[in-house]
């Protein structure tokens, strides 16, 4: 091997994210709040999507700490026309988005139990938020990822790799999370990027029932090699990692960010 075929890399500029437009749903709070200031201490511009102008209006104001363009953009993904409004704002004030990151996801308590008790109404509410809500800003973000050649990262979970019980409506809508990515990794190739996180136990209010339960919290530590809850910072760091050109060759797949939850 002479010297000029010898590796090079462009550390920390490869994780540098100036001059791109991320767009993050649920980014008022928990996870998706920290992966709005993740990025946008990495150097986007970023709009953090929710349903609620005064709680988005909160981050966006958190975010001006990093001196990037933000925006108050809201939309409940739920709701398709809301969601292509809510990307045209982003557009017309910050750009064109070249990250999307599908955060917002719900688990309510009405759609825990067995199959006997979740009804099927019960199912779709929880579908049309995580996995319907994502495809339809997928759908609404794909001329602007492919005018940048852009890069999606879709928030699944364990429960997108693994099942687990009295969950099914959850656990099947974080599959279909997976599923989806890996589809749109194929038919976007090579310009733009699809990926997938599927966090283990992250203290958030989505867990606040677990972690609020010294018996439940003890059963999840036990069960995670690294014998914690995440911060919701230890997956904001690695969605900049998937939507930066450290992560160049990597589409279509699916990161546990678990501390070793889905390892046993
Ligand atoms: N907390 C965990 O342990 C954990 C583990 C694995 C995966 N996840 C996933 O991470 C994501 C974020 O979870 P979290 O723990 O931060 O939850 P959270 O409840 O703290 O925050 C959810 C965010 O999504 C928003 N949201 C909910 N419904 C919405 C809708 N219809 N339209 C727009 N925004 C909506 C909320 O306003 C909020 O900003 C979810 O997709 C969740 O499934 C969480």
């Amino acid at each position: 091997m002479t010297e000029d075929d010898a590796p090079r890399f462009d550390f920390p500029g490869a994780f540098d994210l100036s001059g791109e437009v991320a767009v993050v749903t649920g980014g008022s709070r928990g996870i998706g709040r920290a992966i709005a200031h993740g990025l946008a201490a990495a150097g986007a511009a970023v709009a953090p999507v929710s349903r609620t102008a005064a709680d988005v209006e909160r981050v966006a104001s958190e975010l001006s700490e990093y001196d990037v363009g933000t925006c108050v953009a809201t939309a409940d993904v739920a709701d398709e026309a809301d969601v292509v409004d809510c990307l045209d704002t982003v557009a017309d004030e910050l750009g064109r988005p070249s990250v999307v990151v599908n955060n917002a996801g719900i688990n309510p308590e009405v759609a825990l139990g067995t199959p006997d008790r979740v009804s099927a109404d019960d199912f779709d509410t929880v579908n049309d938020v995580n996995l319907r809500g994502a495809y339809a800003c997928a759908h609404a973000a794909a001329d602007h990822l492919e005018a940048t050649e852009g890069s999606l990262v879709n928030v699944a979970s364990v429960g997108g790799v693994v099942g687990l019980p009295r969950q099914h409506p959850y656990v099947a809508s974080k599959h279909g999370l997976v599923g989806l990515t890996k589809s749109l990794a194929l038919d976007w190739a090579p310009s733009v990027r699809a990926n997938c996180l599927a966090p283990g136990y992250v203290a958030t209010d989505l867990t606040e029932d677990l972690t609020g339960n010294e018996e439940l919290a003890a059963s999840i530590r036990e069960r995670t090699p690294l014998d914690r809850f995440a911060d919701p910072e230890e997956v904001a760091a690695p969605t900049v990692f998937l939507a930066s050109d450290a992560a160049s060759y990597l589409t279509g797949a699916t990161l546990a960010v678990d501390g070793g939850w889905t390892a046993r």
